[in-house]
């Protein structure tokens, strides 16, 4: 048995769905931990390119099994299309398992996400308003609706009806608007219920069972680490637990199971929403790698903003999640550029800062320092030998590898299956 975990080691949209689904290849089962259909996986395979929020990405391989885990929060409306459109595309979901222990997104969670955003007015996060922060709150506060919840009529219907209670008090008295009527949301939701109900089991009883028969398992990551609640750049963070810890819990396992953990690195720095960034690049050089990476999100298709690559953040990444190894995605963006930077570390008034501070006042009056390389211009997407790379594209890799103390197992260069250069073998 061996277990792999695979995490995004910065803001999110590392490219963890084309590691997942290469890593996929030889795993048994693959498992989402946490986040819900804010998270957004583009796959290519052949010609066809698949866009997940949801599902994990090892639905794109027939003989895997793909499991929703308990830390997940479920829209089961984007679920079930998201199902009815990869059935639609000739994929197969018969091995989709859902965690009865998940709660579920409610129409109340989205509205209350696209409320409180507005209300902040300029302070807003930036969420990706599909109610997933909403939905972490009800859990913590013991109110959500689960999914097994959702599987009893009657159950569903009294947690529904004392969840209105509250929730149309808070729209109508404190934001003004108007509150939703129970029957509106119990016909659709137990609609869904008749549709998912075939998928539901204790997932964690799956996943250990698996492990004891020697199964490979697979975690995927959604989001990045700086993302994460505890961890990232809070309070410009998602509401669960990217990190690699945050697989203990959201997916019912012990920490005993985790054998290795990869953190999947972009070969520069992106993120979305709001927050201090301080590689960022507001110039052409920027809108360069926004246009070349296609850096647009694929659940909000809002534009990214774009950076250097900061070692600051990924030894972070690697402190805080343990990582055994890193992944690198995207490199073939870089080619073109005749200059490229990496930051090393931080000059914060009249000191140096070389691991990652909590508060975001500091990070914004952070300096990026810099080590300038040379680039390359060649198109590396068909190389598929490491000493076949240009020379510049090697060092910066050597550099990454050096400044961070931590190996390099992938290098994706494209976004199919087949660009790809493997290092050393992570299963
Ligand atoms: P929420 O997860 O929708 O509540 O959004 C909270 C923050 O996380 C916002 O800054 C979002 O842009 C960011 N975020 C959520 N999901 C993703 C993702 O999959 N990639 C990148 N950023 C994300």
């Amino acid at each position: 048995m061996s277990s792999v975990v695979v995490v995004g080691t910065q803001w999110g949209d590392e490219g963890k769905g084309r590691i997942t689904d290469f890593l996929a290849l030889k795993a048994d089962v693959v498992v989402r931990y946490q986040g819900g259909n804010n998270a957004g996986h583009t796959v290519e395979v052949g010609d066809k390119r698949y866009k997940l929020h949801l599902i994990p990405s090892g639905i794109l391989h027939p003989d895997k099994y793909s499991v929703i885990g308990n830390g997940v929060v479920i829209d089961p409306e984007a679920l079930v299309s998201e199902i009815e459109s990869l059935e639609q595309q000739g994929i197969s979901v018969k091995n989709l398992l859902i965690s009865d222990r998940a709660h579920l997104i409610m129409p109340y969670h989205k509205t209350l996400d696209e409320i409180s955003e507005d209300e902040k007015g300029e302070d807003k996060i930036g969420t990706t308003r599909k109610g997933v922060g909403p939905a972490y709150m009800d859990k913590t506060v013991r109110v959500g609706i689960r999914v097994c919840d959702l599987l009893d009529k009657e159950i569903f219907e009294a947690k529904l009806e004392y969840n209105l209670k509250e929730k149309n008090r808070l729209l109508e008295k404190v934001y003004g608007v108007k509150g939703f009527k129970k029957q509106d949301i119990l016909e659709p939701y137990l609609e869904y219920a008749e549709k998912l109900k075939g998928y539901v089991t204790d997932t964690s009883v799956f996943i250990n069972e698996a492990a004891k028969q020697g199964k490979k398992l697979l975690f995927e990551g959604a989001q990045g680490t700086l993302l994460d609640i505890d961890l990232g750049t809070y309070p410009y963070v998602t509401s669960s637990h990217p990190i690699s810890g945050g697989v203990c819990i959201g997916a019912g396992i012990g920490p005993t199971l985790i054998h290795k953990v990869v953190g999947v690195v972009k070969a520069y720095t992106t993120r979305v929403g709001k927050g201090p960034f301080p590689t960022e690049l507001n110039d052409e050089t920027g809108d360069f790698i926004r246009e070349k990476g296609y850096e647009y999100g694929t659940t909000t298709g809002r534009p990214r903003r774009c950076g250097w690559l900061d070692t600051v953040i990924i030894r972070y990444a690697i402190r805080v999640s343990g990582l055994s190894t890193i992944a690198v995605t995207k490199l073939d963006t870089l080619g073109g550029l005749k200059k490229l930077k990496i930051c090393t570390g931080y000059k914060y008034k009249d000191k140096i800062i070389k691991d990652f501070p909590a508060s975001l006042k500091v990070l914004g009056e952070c300096e990026p320092i810099y080590e300038e390389m040379d680039g390359w211009d060649e198109d590396i997407s068909d190389i598929r030998e490491y000493n076949k790379l240009p020379e510049n594209a090697r060092r910066y890799l050597e550099r990454l590898s050096e400044l961070c103390d931590i190996d390099i197992s992938l290098i994706s260069i494209g976004p199919k299956r087949s660009q790809g250069i493997v290092l050393n073998s992570i299963f």
